[in-house]
């Protein structure tokens, strides 16, 4: 893997993403091989639309979970069937709406009164049925913050009051089969998940029982974590698995669904970037790296890092010093963390972020500063390639 690396770094010279396809699918494969039939996986594209990742998911018979137009396209491009396709989402208009059921996608996440109206009225346009599923959103007594809101009120979908509400008989072109809730991101810890999974379908139930609904699929969204931090432990999916099984009983429920973006493909992905300088200032040690949160915004998103070593460590002084990592913005947001890394790293060492397969280019600010954007580089059954290559500000400033 280094000599790969190493020799990319040669190629390109700016700062790339890599996904290891290999054991991306490997890690699919395991999770398919343990998943009852009741459950049907989704991916969330949001977290990593790159087509080749795509067509994998697409032909381990994954569905696809689509939160925007742009999404749609890549999704019906990279050959993902219409029966295979959700959309969820707090932002879909009218004629977003159309175009979905146009697509003839298997099912709609309703997230407002607005859609739930549209979506009733562009399927009666259509003299068609239109699948969804109702978005609840549930107060926590918690503090916990989370990336999906937690207990905080967002723009994801209706609360239990106003859903309770809604007469659907008079949605005559809609056929809801049943409810959608997802609030709390990265959770490592599998009984965390089945205890705020327990609480989610005992109140969905009851939900249900008022709005006169047999639900036929909840869908719990993703929310499973992946270990950002080296003593965290990786999640079995056979634990997540039996979980929902027990649930599946306790609860009555007949197809849960869920869409799954980190846990899908953060561990495939690298990112790469070159130490341009180092300097102490103040008593710090820094190194300031060709790419930062322009390429890679999770660091100041979440205040959390992602992994980090040097590329060809064994070449560099088995001493370690603390370095703080910063890119090339003028933000002092541009910061990707605080690492233990040989002391003798300095310009021309390449450093190498690992679990940046999901939320890496697509969620940065690539943009700003007009530095280039980064490759991304796919390596699978031994071939490397590259499907997207650094651009310049020249490819696309005006
Ligand atoms: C509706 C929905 N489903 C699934 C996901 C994926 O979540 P995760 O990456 O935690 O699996 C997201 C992420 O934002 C989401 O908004």
């Amino acid at each position: 893997m280094e000599k790969v690396l190493t020799k990319l770094t040669k190629r390109l010279d700016s700062s790339f993403y890599f996904y290891d396809l290999d054991a991306l699918e490997e890690h699919l494969r395991y999770i398919t091989n343990n998943k009852d039939e009741s459950i049907k996986l989704y991916y969330a594209c949001k977290a990593n639309p790159l087509s080749s990742i795509l067509k994998l998911i697409r032909n381990l018979g994954i569905g696809v979970d689509v939160a925007s137009k742009g999404e749609l396209t890549q999704v019906v491009a990279s050959g993902v069937k219409s029966c295979d396709i959700i959309s969820t989402g707090p932002s879909k208009s009218r004629g977003y709406i159309r175009t979905l059921l146009e697509h003839e996608i298997n099912c709609v996440v309703v997230e407002s009164i607005y859609q739930l109206k549209w979506l009733n009225e562009q399927a009666k346009e259509l003299g068609i049925k239109a699948r969804a599923l109702l978005r609840v959103q549930l107060e926590w007594d918690s503090q916990e913050k989370s990336v999906l809101g937690g207990d905080e009120v967002t723009a994801f979908g209706l609360d239990e009051a106003t859903w309770s509400t809604i007469n659907l008989s008079e949605y005559e072109n809609i056929e809801a089969i049943g409810f959608h809730v997802f609030q709390w991101g990265n959770i490592l810890d599998p009984k965390r998940l089945e205890e705020v999974w327990d609480k989610t379908c005992e109140r969905i139930n009851t939900l249900a029982e008022t709005m006169n609904i047999t639900p036929e699929v909840i869908d719990l969204g993703g929310g499973l974590g992946i270990p950002y931090q080296n003593q965290d432990e990786r999640i079995d999916f056979k634990d997540i698995n039996a979980a929902l099984m027990r649930l599946k009983a306790k609860h009555g429920l007949k197809k849960i669904w869920m869409e799954l973006g980190r846990f899908a493909v953060g561990e495939c992905g690298l990112y790469l970037s070159q130490v341009i300088d180092r300097k102490n200032v103040r008593g710090q040690e820094i190194l300031v790296l060709d790419g930062g949160i322009n390429h890679i915004a999770r660091p100041a998103l979440t205040d959390q890092a992602f992994p980090c070593r040097v590329l060809n460590q064994e070449k560099k002084s088995t001493q370690m010093r603390e370095f703080h990592v910063h890119g090339p913005l003028c933000t002092s947001l541009d910061k990707l963390g605080i690492f233990e890394l040989p002391k003798d790293c300095d310009y021309g060492d390449w450093l190498v972020f690992t679990q940046c397969g999901a939320y890496g280019f697509t969620e940065s600010m690539p943009f700003f500063l007009c530095h280039n954007l980064p490759a991304e580089v796919v390596s699978y059954k031994g071939d490397v390639m590259i499907p997207r290559t650094i651009k310049t500000s020249a490819d696309w400033v005006e």
